[in-house]
């Protein structure tokens, strides 16, 4: 019997639980581990340098120790920096989450669109290059918030702080007049003006989309790339299941290639059990013990029963700056 799958997800924050989400639903049979940058939150104002270093050192070192068959970047600021040199350092799939222009472009009947992301994702030349690519009979109105992402994170852990468990769209504890405010850009055009499609072209964006869409109106219609990641990572696991009844050998479980790489060093906290079973998410940095208690209950919510912290050493310090 094939071994079962293991899945690494990765973003800044509890983004990517909206993509763990989509993705688990259509994949349940797979294990799943998340890691989270809580140190180095927000991403979106970070330097793609930063980033690049940060995000490789942070997987590598993970990665070393769970050895996942695949890993997915669940954050558009990330993956439109650093996929590619992700994937020359790692031999297992990885799938990049990155801004749904071309199915936005698709559905716009107006031929106008907006893209709802990070300050760093909404610059971006992978960005310009979706745009180019996908839309370039539309009309793109790019709105770069920081301000969203801290509301969607903290509309998910103020959640927890009321409510021991969280129960449906419990989570949606979200100010909406902050959010009224960050959709300005928007609600000021003229209702003819607007554009008829929105991308949550950031992977914390979706947990508010109940919220955004009262906000906005039906008239508008949201796209983000939870269900496509989701697609991805089936076809992937189909693909890992052909390769091992063929081959008798599962393509993740070859080497990384050796990195002669100072910035890849990093230590573990070797005294976190590894073979901690499926399901584990793992954070960087210090939490206090109310913050540790939230940040436990939203995993919770989302099958992830162990919640553990991720100790890079002094000798990354050069990818935390
Ligand atoms: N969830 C992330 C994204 O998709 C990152 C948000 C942030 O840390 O600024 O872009």
């Amino acid at each position: 019997m094939a071994a079962i799958p293991k899945i690494l997800f990765f973003d800044s924050g509890m983004g990517g639980l909206s993509v763990f989400k989509e993705t688990f639903a259509l994949n349940p049979q797979a294990a799943y581990y998340y890691l989270f940058d809580h140190e180095c939150f927000p991403y979106g104002n970070k330097s793609e340098i930063f980033l690049r270093n940060r995000v490789t050192a942070l997987l590598k070192g993970l990665s070393d120790l769970i050895k996942p068959d695949l890993i997915v970047i669940a954050c558009n600021t990330a993956s439109t920096t650093v996929l590619v040199k992700v994937r020359e350092v790692f031999s297992v799939p990885i799938v990049g989450v990155v801004p749904a222009i071309k199915p936005a472009a698709a559905v716009s009947n107006k031929h106008s669109i907006a893209l709802l992301a990070t300050p760093g994702t909404v610059a971006r030349a992978y960005t310009d290059f979706l745009i180019n690519e996908f839309a370039y009979d539309c009309k793109v109105l790019r709105i770069g918030t920081q301000d969203l992402v801290r509301l969607a994170e903290n509309s998910l852990l103020n959640a927890c702080r009321a409510h021991s468990t969280l129960r449906g769209s419990g989570w949606s504890f979200c100010d909406q007049q902050e959010l009224t405010k960050i959709l300005q850009p928007i609600l000021e055009l003229q209702p003819e003006q607007r554009p008829d499609a929105v991308v949550l072209g950031c992977t914390h964006f979706p947990l508010l989309r109940e919220q955004i869409q009262s906000i906005l109106g039906e008239q508008i219609t949201l796209v983000d790339s939870g269900a496509a990641i989701a697609r991805r990572v089936q076809s992937l696991l189909q693909k890992r299941e052909q390769d091992l009844n063929t081959n008798g050998e599962l393509q993740g479980e070859e080497e990384f290639e050796e990195e002669d790489d100072d910035d890849l060093y990093v230590d573990f906290d070797l005294s976190h059990p590894t073979n901690c079973g499926p399901q584990v998410a793992f954070f960087t940095g210090k939490v206090n013990a109310e913050d540790f208690g939230r940040l436990t209950c939203t995993f919770d919510h989302f099958g992830f029963h162990q919640v553990r912290p991720f100790v890079l050493s002094a000798h990354n310090a050069a990818g935390r700056s």
